[in-house]
């Protein structure tokens, strides 16, 4: 069988976690720390907090942002969960945005207009490892949303989150995924192009009008409780004493995760341009079969290369599951990235009709995500593409 997406894991890799697990300290040390100075060296930043997943970090960067209840967020309809139940945890309204025609991206224009002057805040997604151009949005919704107060004041428009994901090591031009937007969430969990099994990281642009300095440590206190002094400080002499100053969280990372994280950001780059070849051999096989795959490449764009999103040539979703059952038969694990939100259950509770999202529903009916991993060999490449185009012709 040809897995989907395991994760890859070296002895390199094993041996760096052992190390902390000897060390004595396991949680709230010096490697997160180490780990999230590495992280801004990739995201362009100058701080980064480590935290137990993206969607912790979404949740933060919304309160960062002051949102609350009362406000709206904007956020495409053609996602991942997580990047809109966060704004239900805060209590705000989920504004979401269909897709443009044949494909699975809101445009700048569509998400400016839906902003109303409750809207505090826009999650944007880097979906694939394509990173999102946030900058034109920018410019766009200058002097709209709710501005009354905390970052949008400064900015002076809503604050725009990354949903980065999928997207570490991306960029475009010059600026990577993670200085594009104000603040950006990364995933680490057990599927993405770099794992600590689970975890994530929320980092802002290093320009961002703010006192970063108290951002970094409002995020770091946020994820530990709303506790003063973390264990460690607490460990130093006899500074047991602390306080804490808000009902929050408790979503750091231990150490033994960032350990893996730093053993698999040393091999990074040559894994991204693994990606990149994968992606072309794809692209290379699946020439004249009429699968469209989701483009990686414009110009100036470095994608992370994260998932192989392929527009099937069949007429409906049916259709498309049958494919993938047959290639499931020929030994092929494919999935589906997304089943846009208003068809889930959630948010259809929540007044969400796929019917006002056409887009991405035709979009979503014809999607297939192929294998793509560190463990997938040229070969397997060629036996996918063949298995698909004879799913095809059977179909
Ligand atoms: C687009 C997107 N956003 C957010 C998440 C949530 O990431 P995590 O599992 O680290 O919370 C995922 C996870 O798959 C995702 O695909």
């Amino acid at each position: 069988m040809i897995p989907f997406s395991p994760p890859t894991l070296t002895e390199e890799d094993i041996s760096t976690v052992v190390e902390v697990l000897r060390s004595g300290w396991i949680t709230s040390g010096p490697v997160g720390r180490r780990f999230e100075e590495r992280l801004t060296q990739w995201a362009g930043t100058t701080e980064a907090v480590a935290l137990s997943s993206a969607t912790a970090a979404l949740e933060l960067a919304l309160r960062a942002a002051g949102v609350g209840p009362g406000d709206e967020v904007v956020v495409p309809a053609y996602t991942y969960t997580a990047s809109a139940s966060v704004i239900d945890h805060v209590g705000a309204k989920i504004v979401m945005v269909d897709s443009e025609p044949g494909t699975p991206f809101p445009g700048v224009e569509r998400i400016a207009a839906a902003v109303t002057d409750r809207t505090r805040a826009v999650i944007t997604v880097d979906l694939a490892g394509i990173p999102f151009d946030s900058r034109p949005l920018a410019d766009l919704l200058d002097g709209r949303g709710r501005i009354d107060s905390g970052l949008g004041a400064s900015l002076g428009r809503p604050v725009i989150i990354s949903d980065s994901a999928h997207s570490l090591g991306a960029s475009l031009g010059q600026t990577p995924a993670g200085s594009l937007a104000d603040l950006t969430a990364f995933s680490f969990h057990a599927v993405k192009n770099l794992t600590t099994a689970e975890g994530g990281a929320l980092t802002w642009r290093s320009d961002l009008p703010t006192d970063r300095e108290a951002l970094v440590h409002w995020v770091r206190t946020y994820s530990l409780h709303g506790q003063t002094k973390d264990a460690l400080a607490k460990s130093q002499g006899s500074s047991w004493e602390y306080d804490v100053i808000a009902p929050a969280y408790k979503c750091n990372m231990p150490d033994t995760l960032a350990a893996l994280g730093l053993s698999q950001l040393d091999r990074y780059a040559q894994s991204l341009e693994r990606r990149r070849e994968l992606l072309a051999g794809y692209a290379e096989h699946l020439a004249g079969t009429g699968v469209k795959l989701l483009p990686h490449d414009g110009e100036g764009v470095v994608s992370s290369g994260h998932l192989a999103i392929a527009a099937l040539p069949v007429a409906e979703v049916s259709e498309r599951n049958w494919i993938i059952q047959d290639l499931y038969a020929a030994g092929v694990s494919a999935n589906v990235h997304y089943k846009p939100l208003p068809l889930l259950t959630a948010y259809r509770k929540l007044g969400f009709d796929i019917a006002d999202f056409p887009n991405a529903y035709d979009f979503y009916a014809k999607e297939l995500t192929l294998p793509l991993h560190l463990a997938l060999s040229d070969a397997d490449v060629k036996q996918v593409c063949g298995a698909l185009a004879s799913a095809l012709r059977r179909a």
